[in-house]
């Protein structure tokens, strides 16, 4: 792989993060309990600090630029998200970051070895919010963010 593709696949991920920082915060403010408004805030804290080691990457190499798409995207979906029955938006959010997960995977496959601390950390970063997802699902509320807040400020 050349390394603009590879450095395509980190713009992209940080896309994805972009999108993710959005989506978590609009949930957070249409979310009247303060407890559950807590947890999309702090989900969307980790994602701002995975765009931000993303662009930090990124920026000696490339212009690196917020699309506002993708923020606009996220929080039209975050504004859905919010009004839908929690237990289906944390089994669309079990989906979803499967399918992240292998693509992180994959692109964990081709990253330099400099790069082996940041791809681990991003696979790790939707690891915990599956996790977070699941054991929400299961109602292990006093766990489910344990991950993602071992994971803040690393
Ligand atoms: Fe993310």
């Amino acid at each position: 792989m050349s390394q603009d593709t590879y450095l395509s696949k980190l713009e992209s991920a940080h896309d994805i993060e972009v999108f993710g920082e959005a989506l978590y915060t609009s949930i957070a403010r249409l979310t009247r309990d303060p407890r559950w408004r807590e947890v999309w805030v702090t989900l969307a804290k980790l994602e701002t600090q995975t765009k931000e080691r993303l662009a930090d990457r990124l920026r000696p190499e490339k212009a690196v630029r917020e699309k506002p798409y993708r923020r606009w995207m996220g929080r039209v979906l975050g504004f859905a998200a919010a009004v839908a029955p929690r237990s289906w938006l944390l089994r669309v959010m079990v989906s979803e970051t499967a399918d992240y997960i292998k693509l992180f995977e994959e692109l964990r496959a081709v990253a330099p070895p400099e790069d082996a601390a940041l791809v681990d950390y991003i696979v790790a970063h939707e690891e915990a919010q599956a996790v977070f997802a699941r054991e929400a699902l299961a109602g292990a509320s006093a766990t489910f963010l344990a991950p993602v807040e071992a994971l803040l400020e690393r």
